[in-house]
């Protein structure tokens, strides 16, 4: 089994300047795993999850799973999952708190012992994050929902099939819904349910698993059943690891393939990345180059929105991107409220940014220069990583834990690439 650890005083040193050029595969999806992963749980029989990343998350839904009570191991890029005898029905603040997608344990543990008990997963630096709608839910279905210490506590005698509208598009919330209504007997409907590529992977395993699922518009059927099966599945390419690479090839003037992609699930990215002026030819069934088109980056206006619009997970790198172009861009952050802390890292490394409400003005300038910085999430990290790219100079990359738990290799990768980029660990004397 590979191993990667993680160091908080883990640090990447990136020497700018680098034009990227050659190939790189994209690897399976994080945000498509965690729930398929969690989909093991509702089934004794065995499974298998291709193309699994092994990634910080993927680890730790893992050991929450081998908590409970699951065996798994992984050959290669497969993990095989085995919930025979489960042992327990709490999950562990422990582990909740290093991975929000913990919460998707509910409905199988709920499934699986009549009772589940849930360390409540808080918010985190992108923003509040309430569950309200994954409780709402849990309790239609005729679970009793109680919070106390912190922890969520579910019980039912009898979990029943319902018509549920969502007050508002969650990702999670919509594959919780799948996860616990797929194992219950009868017809359930969903409205104004998330319709991202990961959720419908999700639905493809569930499928497999022996539910019937239809989905129109924004809304999904179920016809669930407690004789859920074993399944192997090959999860979709990442597609936000992909966007990100392709932004790296525009920021750099580089001329990149990337390899395992869907370009169906990147059509908002691609269309922003061809105004700021990037050529993306498709080469092949699942191969794209993509490099730009002439000297400048071109200023464009982006607003996140649940997909298929832009998605917020690809925001920070085009912040980046766009600090560099030439003319005034405004970037509009609507899904999270509080998702611009890489401003101010980037603002420390030449960026001409402000921050007004939900929207950033950001004013392209004609260079950026290294400095120190630090990653306060995921993709704040990404988009630091991708400025360190074309900065003068060196640029320290600090907390890349945050990186670890959703790029694989990522140095390696952008290495691979001809990018100079070091990971070090520093040693306190
Ligand atoms: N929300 C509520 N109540 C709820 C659920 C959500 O108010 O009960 C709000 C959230 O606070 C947020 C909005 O609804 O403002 C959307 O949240 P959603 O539930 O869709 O987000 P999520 O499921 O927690 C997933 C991804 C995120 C990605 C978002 C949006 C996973 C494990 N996480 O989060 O990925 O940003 O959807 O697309 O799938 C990342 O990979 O870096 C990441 C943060």
């Amino acid at each position: 089994m590979m191993n990667i650890t993680s160091s908080s005083s883990d640090f990447y040193l990136v020497e700018g300047g680098k034009r990227l050029k050659g190939s790189v595969r994209v690897s399976g999806s994080k945000n498509a795993s965690l729930p398929i992963i969690f989909a093991t749980l509702l089934t004794s029989e065995s499974c298998t999850v291709q193309e699994a990343p092994n990634l910080l998350d993927v680890r730790n839904a893992l050991s929450l799973l081998e908590y409970l009570g699951a065996e798994s191991y992984r050959v290669g890029e497969n993990l095989y999952i085995k919930a025979e005898r489960l042992k327990s029905h709490e999950t562990p603040h422990h582990i909740v708190r290093k991975m929000r997608a913990s919460i998707l344990s509910m409905g199988p543990l709920l499934v699986r012992f009549g009772e589940a008990v849930v360390a409540m997963p808080g918010g985190c630096s992108i923003g509040l994050r309430p569950v309200d709608q994954h409780i709402k839910l849990f309790e239609r279905a005729g679970a009793r929902v109680s919070i106390k210490h912190g922890y969520i506590y579910l019980k039912a005698d009898k979990l029943k099939p319902i018509e549920f509208d969502f007050d508002l598009v969650t990702v999670t919330g919509t594959e919780n819904a799948l996860l616990l209504l797929s194992a219950v007997e009868g017809r359930s409907i969903l409205r104004n349910v998330a319709i991202e590529p990961e959720v419908l992977d999700l639905i493809e395993v569930l499928r497999k698993m022996g539910a019937e699922i239809e989905l129109w518009d924004r809304t999904i059927e179920i016809r669930g059943t407690p004789n859920l099966t074993g399944f192997s599945h090959r999860v979709i390419p990442d597609r936000i690891e992909a966007g990100t690479f392709m932004v790296a090839s525009l920021i750099t003037g580089g001329d990149i393939v990337l390899e395992n992609i869907r370009l169906e699930h990147l059509g908002s990215v691609c269309g922003k990345l061809e105004e700021c002026g990037g050529v993306i030819e498709k080469i092949g069934s699942n191969r794209v180059r993509v490099y730009r088109k002439g000297a400048y980056i071109h200023p464009t206006n982006i607003q996140t929105q649940e997909y298929p619009g832009f998605p917020t997970d690809m925001q920070a790198q085009f912040m980046s991107l766009l600090s560099l172009a030439n003319g005034v861009s405004e970037i509009t952050e609507n899904i999270f409220e509080n998702r611009f802390q890489h401003v101010a890292e980037l603002s420390r490394m030449g960026a001409d940014i402000k921050i007004h409400g939900r929207t950033a003005v950001v004013r392209g300038v004609e260079k950026i220069s290294g400095a120190e910085v630090f990653s306060t999430d995921l993709r704040a990290s990404a988009g630091l990583v991708l400025a360190g790219l074309v900065a003068e100079g060196r640029t320290t990359i600090r907390d890349i834990y945050h990186l670890d738990r959703g790029y694989e290799f990522i140095d390696k990768k952008l290495r691979k690439l001809g990018a100079s980029i070091e990971r070090l660990t520093e040693h306190e004397d």
